[in-house]
C-alpha cells in the first residue's frame, strides 16, 4: 500500500509538471514602428534610414517590398487594441517612430500629428487597463541624421537626448516603462560594419564608432529622466539587449574560447558597459580587437576607447534590463578553416559561430529551435551580472506561409516559456515579463514579408489588411488567462 501511494506521487511529477507563472509577472506582446506603421509619409512624418534605403534600393529587401504601408498600425488604433485587450495582455511593447516626432531628427520642429498619433494610441491602451512599454529607437534613426554620419558621428547622442525629452515631456505622464534602443550591437554591426541593416555602412570601426554614440545616447536619456521627470512621473529606463546563446562546437578548448568571446561581442558590450561596477568593454573584446588592429598595421585600437568620464556616464545607466532571445550558435575559432563560415562571424572578435543545420529550423536562416540557449542565456546572465531585473521583450518564431494553424510556432513558445520558467523557478532567474515577437506579422526589414512572426495574421494582399488570430494567439491567450503551463 505504501508502495502505491509512493508510486501515485512519483508518477505525475515525473511524467507532467506543472509550472504556474508568479503572481506579479507581467505578459505582452511586441512591435517595432517602421515594422508595423505604414503612414511613412503621412501628417508631416520625416524620411527614416528604411524609408530611405527601401525607395532608393529596393533590391536591397528580399521581396522588394517596403514598410510604406505595413500592416497600417497608424489606422488602426481602436480595432488593434481591442485585439490585445482580447490577448488578455498586461503591456504592449511598440516603438515610437523618431521621424514621425522630429521630422529631422532635431527639435527644430516637432510634428503636432506625430504627438497626436501616440497620445492616441497611449490613451487607447490605458483605457483597456494595458500599460505600454515604449522603445525609443528600434532600428529607424532619421535619414537627415545620416548625412551627418549618423551614428558613427557622437553628436548623435546630443540628439537622442533632445528627441528623448520630447518622448518624455509629452508622454511621461503616461508612459512609466521607457527603454532607449533596441538592440544595440546589430543596429551597430549589421548596419554600419555590415550590410544586413540600414544604413549599410561597412566600415570596419563603423560598428565600434556606433556602439560609443548609442551607450553614450542612452546614458544621457536615462541620466535626463533621472533629473528632470523621475520625481514627478515615477517611471523608469531600460534597454533592450539581444542575446543569443553561443555553445562550443566541440568540447576544444579553443572551441571554448570562442563561444566566450561570442558572447561578449553580443551582450557584453553593451551590458558590461551598463551593468557592472567595472563600466567598460569587456577585456576579451578589447584585446582583441586591439591585436587585430595591430595586425593590420593600425596605430591604435579601432575600438574607441571610453573616457573615464563616460564610463562613469554610462555605468548604472539603467532600471532594468530587457533582453531579445531567439536562438542558439555553435561557436569555433577563426582560424578552423574546416568550418565554412557561419551567421554569426566577426573577424575581430576570433569567433565562427554557425547554426545547428540539425535543429529544428524557422523560416529565418539563423533561427533554429534550441530551447535550452534560453534559460543558459538567463543563468549567464544571472551570473555575470548579479541577476538584475529582466524583461523579455521578444522570443518568438518565424514561417515563411499565411499558416493559421501554426503548430510549430506554438511548440516554439510552449518550449521556450518552459525553459524560462525553469530558469525563474528552478535557478532563481530574476525574470518579470515576457513579450511575444510579434503581436502580429509584419515588415522584416532585409526579409520584407517573407518572414512571418505574428500570432496574427496579417493580409498584405488586402488593402485593409484584415487580421486573423492564429491558433498561436489562442494558446498565447490561454495561457495569459491560465497563467501556467505543463510539460
Ligand atoms: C529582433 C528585432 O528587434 C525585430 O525587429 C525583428 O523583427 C526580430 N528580431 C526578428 O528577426
Amino acid at each position: 500500500m505504501i508502495g502505491l501511494t509512493v508510486l501515485v506521487l512519483l508518477i505525475p511529477s515525473t511524467y507532467c509538471k506543472e509550472y504556474v507563472f508568479p503572481d506579479n509577472f507581467k505578459f505582452g506582446v511586441a512591435t517595432a514602428a517602421y515594422q508595423v506603421e505604414g503612414a511613412w509619409n503621412t501628417s508631416g512624418k520625416g524620411e527614416n534610414i528604411w524609408d530611405y534605403m527601401t525607395h532608393t534600393n529596393p533590391s536591397s529587401i528580399l521581396d522588394r517590398s517596403n514598410g510604406d504601408i505595413a500592416c497600417d498600425t497608424y489606422n488602426k488604433i481602436k480595432a488593434d487594441v481591442q485585439l490585445l485587450k482580447n490577448l488578455g495582455v498586461d503591456f504592449y511593447r511598440f516603438s515610437i517612430s523618431w521621424s514621425r516626432i522630429l521630422p529631422s531628427g532635431k527639435t527644430d520642429y516637432i510634428n503636432p500629428d506625430g504627438i497626436r498619433y501616440y497620445n492616441e494610441l497611449i490613451d487607447e491602451l490605458l483605457a483597456n487597463d494595458i500599460k505600454p512599454l515604449v522603445t525609443m529607437h528600434h532600428f529607424d534613426q532619421p535619414q537627415p541624421l545620416e548625412q551627418e554620419g549618423g551614428f558613427l558621428n557622437l553628436k548623435l547622442a546630443d540628439y537622442f537626448e533632445d528627441y528623448a525629452d520630447v518622448l518624455y515631456k509629452n508622454f511621461g505622464d503616461r508612459v512609466k516603462d521607457w527603454t532607449t534602443f533596441n538592440e544595440p550591437t546589430l543596429v551597430c554591426f549589421l548596419g554600419y560594419s555590415g550590410e544586413f541593416l540600414a544604413p549599410m555602412i561597412t566600415r570596419k570601426d563603423g560598428g565600434y564608432l556606433c556602439g560609443r554614440t548609442l551607450l553614450i545616447g542612452h546614458a544621457k536619456a536615462y541620466h535626463l529622466y533621472n533629473k528632470r521627470y523621475k520625481n514627478d512621473q515615477g517611471g523608469r529606463v531600460g534597454i533592450v539587449h539581444d542575446i543569443f546563446w553561443f555553445e562550443p562546437r566541440t568540447n576544444k578548448i579553443g572551441d571554448i574560447k570562442a563561444a566566450e568571446a561570442a558572447k561578449e561581442f553580443n551582450f557584453g558590450w553593451f551590458a558590461k558597459p551598463i551593468f557592472t561596477q567595472e563600466g567598460d568593454y569587456p577585456q576579451i573584446m578589447k584585446e582583441s580587437i586591439a591585436r587585430s588592429s595591430k595586425l593590420e598595421g593600425l596605430s591604435k585600437s579601432r575600438l574607441p576607447q571610453l573616457t573615464q568620464e563616460e564610463i562613469e556616464l554610462i555605468k548604472g545607466s539603467a532600471d532594468f534590463l530587457g533582453v531579445n532571445h531567439y536562438t542558439t550558435f555553435y561557436c569555433s575559432p577563426i582560424e578552423d578553416d574546416t568550418i565554412e563560415r557561419g551567421l554569426f562571424y566577426l573577424p575581430d572578435m576570433d569567433a565562427n559561430c554557425i547554426v545547428d543545420d540539425k535543429a529544428e529550423s524557422s523560416a529565418t536562416p539563423w533561427l533554429k529551435v534550441i530551447p535550452s540557449g534560453f534559460r543558459k542565456s538567463l543563468n549567464w546572465i544571472k551570473e555575470q551580472y548579479n541577476n538584475p531585473e529582466v524583461i523579455i521583450l521578444e522570443n518568438g518564431f518565424s514561417d515563411a506561409g499565411n499558416l493559421l494553424n501554426d503548430c510549430p510556432r506554438v511548440n516554439y513558445y510552449n518550449r521556450y516559456l518552459t525553459e524560462m520558467l525553469k530558469a525563474i523557478y528552478e535557478d532563481d532567474c530574476n525574470v518579470s515579463g515576457y513579450a511575444a515577437w510579434s503581436f502580429m506579422d509584419n515588415f522584416e526589414w532585409r526579409s520584407g514579408y517573407t518572414q512571418k512572426f505574428g500570432l496574427y495574421s496579417v493580409d498584405f494582399n488586402d488593402p485593409s489588411r484584415p487580421r486573423t488570430p492564429k491558433m498561436s494567439a489562442f494558446v498565447f491567450k490561454n495561457i495569459i488567462r491560465e497563467r501556467k503551463i505543463n510539460w
